[in-house]
């Protein structure tokens, strides 16, 4: 069935979505595990050599989804907690990752899906302060842009925000635009990394293409296609899912991809960086204090939040456009915990 490749990279202890530096190793938390995301994104945590242990919640469905990913032959422990078990779910978890969430359908903004998902992602982050104060928080439910706020007001209320132990995960942008950028240019998409900043829906996403050799020389009509494409990727998949939802699968990938950064970082690997939406000074005196840029992970988390470096006219007219619509957003988050 898999091309004998496939089958060696999923099998290879370090193969390119996961690579191990073996010397610790973790219980994970998946908010959400029943769902188009939470299900291939629990299967893929059950490759990643990095966990040891996985917990998998969700209001509907967990523990079936447990039972069936539990007998992959790799090392990890996999157990799955009904509705009324969140808090069990959540003992001595060192990372929880939230695809909890409904998705958008065609027609709809990331933005539409507010009214719903904020109160899923504030009670669970209210349960993970109560038992796993200091586990690191990975935030996939929409709108990302508000709901990492929330999440961090959440915390904040019950005393135990840390800004170095929360992420928006935005890999999925990461992905898209060094997979776009490849079929232009004609490479593989790992000669292709393109770092992308802001946030995470349509306008936020600004792609940096000038700080890459691949993509620096793309111009005119090409340079605002792909950019569109980037910032609207997603629409391309509701569109096509006709009503069945938005990207599952490539963010299933996207989410592992970032979790086993994150694994590597606070195994003490070093150099460990990718772009994140986080708790971030580059913007904080325009009143924007979360903000996607190129983070170094570490062994606590945020290492190192790295500056958004030299960009070009057409980029500061992107983030131009970004900044006043992810204050919105940010504001909006705010305001739902405040
Ligand atoms: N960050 C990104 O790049 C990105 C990309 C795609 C989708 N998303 C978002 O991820 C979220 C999930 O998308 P999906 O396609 O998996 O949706 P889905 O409807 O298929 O799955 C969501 C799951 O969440 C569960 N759920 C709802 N309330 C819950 C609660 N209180 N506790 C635990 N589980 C709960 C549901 O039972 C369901 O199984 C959506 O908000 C979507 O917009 C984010």
């Amino acid at each position: 069935m898999f091309a004998r490749s496939a089958v060696r990279a999923l099998a290879a202890p370090s193969s390119r979505l996961f690579s191990s530096s073996a010397a610790r190793s973790y219980k994970v938390a998946v908010l959400g595990a029943g769902g188009g995301i939470g299900q291939p994104l629990s299967l893929l945590l059950k490759s990643d050599p990095l966990v040891t242990s996985l917990s998998l919640y969700d209001i509907r469905g967990a523990p079936g989804v447990a039972a069936d990913v539990s007998h992959v032959d790799t090392a990890s422990e996999v157990k799955g907690y009904a509705a009324d078990q969140l808090d069990k779910a959540l003992e001595g978890v060192k990372v929880v990752v939230i695809p909890a969430g409904v998705p958008r359908k065609p027609g709809m903004s990331r933005d539409d899906l507010f009214n719903t998902n904020a109160s899923i992602v504030r009670d669970l982050a209210s349960a993970i302060a109560r038992v796993a104060p200091a586990a690191l928080i990975l935030v996939i439910s929409n709108p990302v842009n508000s709901t990492v706020p929330i999440v961090a007001g959440t915390l904040e209320k019950a005393g135990v925000f840390d800004p170095a132990h929360l992420f928006g995960v935005t890999t999925l942008d990461v992905v898209r635009s060094a997979r776009f950028l490849s079929g232009i240019v004609g490479a593989q998409p790992s000669e292709t990394p393109v770092t992308v900043v802001g946030g995470h829906s349509g306008p936020t996403i600004v792609p940096l293409l000038s700080q890459t050799s691949q993509g620096k020389n793309i111009t005119g009509e090409e340079y605002s296609a792909l950019v569109h494409r980037i910032q609207f990727g997603g629409d391309e998949v509701v569109k096509a899912k006709d009503g069945a939802g938005s990207a599952t699968l490539s963010m299933a990938y996207a989410g592992a991809k970032f979790t086993n950064a994150l694994l590597r970082g606070l195994s003490g690997e070093k150099g460990v960086i990718t772009p994140t939406f986080v708790k971030s000074p580059l913007f904080a005196d325009k009143g924007i204090d979360f903000f996607a840029s190129n983070v170094e992970l570490g062994t606590n988390g945020v290492e190192k939040i790295h500056p958004i470096g030299p960009i070009s006219a057409e980029e500061e007219k992107l983030l131009e456009a970004c900044l006043p619509e992810l204050k919105k957003n940010i504001e909006k988050g705010k305001a739902f915990v405040a």
